[in-house]
């Protein structure tokens, strides 16, 4: 048995995935910025990699370490694929991470007193169990969409699941507690769609959801005025949750507290030309498209959206990853290609919060991944929302039916819906009115005496009274 010393070392394991890293990486420079913790950020070789990270790195006082994926290095690890992933960390990281842990916990410089585990892994979880340092368990996603990952069970008992072919995919859903007639069939999370309930992308975030609430405590990257009402209902089935977000917020609140921001940990290369671009456009007036980091689109919807948009009149700004169309070149008819030219501007990758940030800009049309929604609402730019998959289902609904800050135009992508709903989305008051409503309760939110603030401070206060007991 071994006993830490006085100052805590938190490690931090992200999934290996942008939206991720970017979440949990905040959390490591609010724990720099704001305490004398040592902090460990563990990413996978593969991204280590492209993250352009030396072995061992150390930045801003945070100590960067790799461990493998254990997939081969040619493959895509794309959304369609994300099971291989999850199999390997499974049957490939895990055993090396168990060493790792009894490694660091014991003869660590000091020794990790605590994990931050992503919680999607929930076998962080048992590894801290079995080797004695305590874990605490971070869900990237968003409050709402983790309690409808919970609800999956209840949705099989109630035979709403599967949904039966030809189903009324508006038809509501009524057993999913505190959403009662607020979600519809397609509403729910994208592997609700599935035909089979014994499919493994299913049965992954039932039971990964299901072991995320047996954490001692469970991280959120949310806040109570967004989403108190279904933070009470995970707190049912939780010992604590600390909702702390928008933790980039909470991390800008700082000012000049807070260290500069790490170099970009972006897994694609930043155009920042895009804001020299973006100057030059009018205050209020373009729109700003991507789809984050695992969308795929074919090339028949990149058309559409590109005609629903030039068709608006709206200047524009588009993220076209490389990755972006599934084994198709990004290639657009020659005279829309030309009128898309001279209307807006396409990069593969945006430094985004700086964007949402820029005068210019006047609506996000976006595939409401979490970290992309948060960040939509601290900048106060209603959003247009095409989810694709997991939890932006559920973080598109509550982005039009409660919370009033934008659109859902989620399953429709024709150029004339796109067209309309964009120009709805511009030139409308009420959104943008109600995204800077929003932008306000996310300010309160982060400041001194705000509830995540104060949060913060209390999970802060839970690590310095953590100790490992290494077996
Ligand atoms: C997906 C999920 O939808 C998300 O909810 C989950 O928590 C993680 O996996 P992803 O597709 O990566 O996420 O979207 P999102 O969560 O929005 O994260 C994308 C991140 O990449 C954002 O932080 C965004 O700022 C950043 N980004 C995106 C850029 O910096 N530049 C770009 O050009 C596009």
């Amino acid at each position: 048995m071994g006993e830490s010393g006085a100052v805590p070392h938190v490690l931090i394991f992200p999934f290996p995935a942008q939206g991720h890293i970017n979440s949990m990486l905040k959390l490591a420079e609010l724990f720099v910025s704001l305490t004398n913790f040592h902090v460990t950020f563990l990413n996978s070789e593969h991204n280590h990699k492209r993250l352009g990270l030396r072995a061992d790195s150390l930045l801003e006082r945070v100590h960067f370490e790799a461990i493998t994926d254990g997939l081969p290095e040619c493959h895509p690890r794309s959304a369609d694929r994300i099971m291989d992933l999850f199999d390997s960390l499974k049957a490939r990281t895990k055993p090396i991470f168990r060493e790792m842990l009894r490694e660091k916990a014991k003869r660590g410089e000091p020794p990790v007193t605590c994990v931050i585990g992503d919680a999607i892994l929930s076998f962080i979880l048992e590894i801290g169990e079995e080797v004695g340092v305590p874990v605490i368990a971070f869900r990237t996603v968003s409050a709402c969409s983790l309690w409808a990952y919970f609800s999956i069970p209840w949705l099989i008992d109630a035979r709403v699941l599967p949904i039966p072919e030809g189903a009324d995919m508006d038809q509501t859903v009524t057993c999913v507690p505190g959403m009662e007639g607020l979600l519809r069939l397609r509403d729910l999370p994208s592997f609700c769609r599935e035909r089979d309930i014994s499919n493994p992308g299913l049965q992954l975030v039932q039971n990964e959801t299901r072991h995320t609430v047996k954490a001692r405590t469970l991280i959120l990257n949310t806040f109570e005025a967004l989403e108190g009402q279904t933070l009470n209902q995970i707190r049912k089935h939780c010992k604590t949750v600390r909702a702390i977000g928008p933790l980039h917020a909470l991390l800008r609140a700082q000012g000049p507290k807070a260290p500069p921001l790490f170099p970009s940990m972006s897994l694609w290369l930043e155009d920042r030309s895009c804001l020299t671009w973006l100057d030059s456009q009018a205050p209020g007036s373009v729109l700003y498209v991507s789809f984050g980091s695992y969308t795929v689109i074919s090339r028949r919807q990149l058309t559409e959206f590109c005609y629903g948009i030039v068709n608006s009149g709206k200047p524009f700004l588009w993220v076209i990853r490389p990755d972006l169309l599934d084994g198709e070149e990004a290639v657009l008819p020659e005279e829309l290609a030309l009128q898309a030219e001279a209307q807006g501007r396409f990069v593969k990758w945006a430094p985004q919060e700086e964007v949402l940030h820029h005068p210019a800009v006047v609506g996000f049309l976006t595939h409401s991944g979490w970290n992309s929604t948060l960040e939509s609402l601290e900048a106060g730019v209603p959003m247009l929302c095409w989810s694709f998959f997991a939890d932006q289902q559920v973080n598109s609904r509550f982005v039009e039916g409660v919370w009033g800050v934008g659109l859902d135009m989620k399953d429709v992508c024709d150029r004339v819906v796109v067209e309309h709903k964009v120009r709805e989305l511009v030139e409308n008051e009420g959104p943008r009115r109600a995204a800077r409503a929003m932008a306000e309760r996310v300010r309160e939110s982060v400041n001194p005496g705000g509830s995540s603030f104060m949060e913060f401070e209390e999970l802060i206060d839970d690590i310095r009274s953590m100790r490992a007991c290494t077996l």
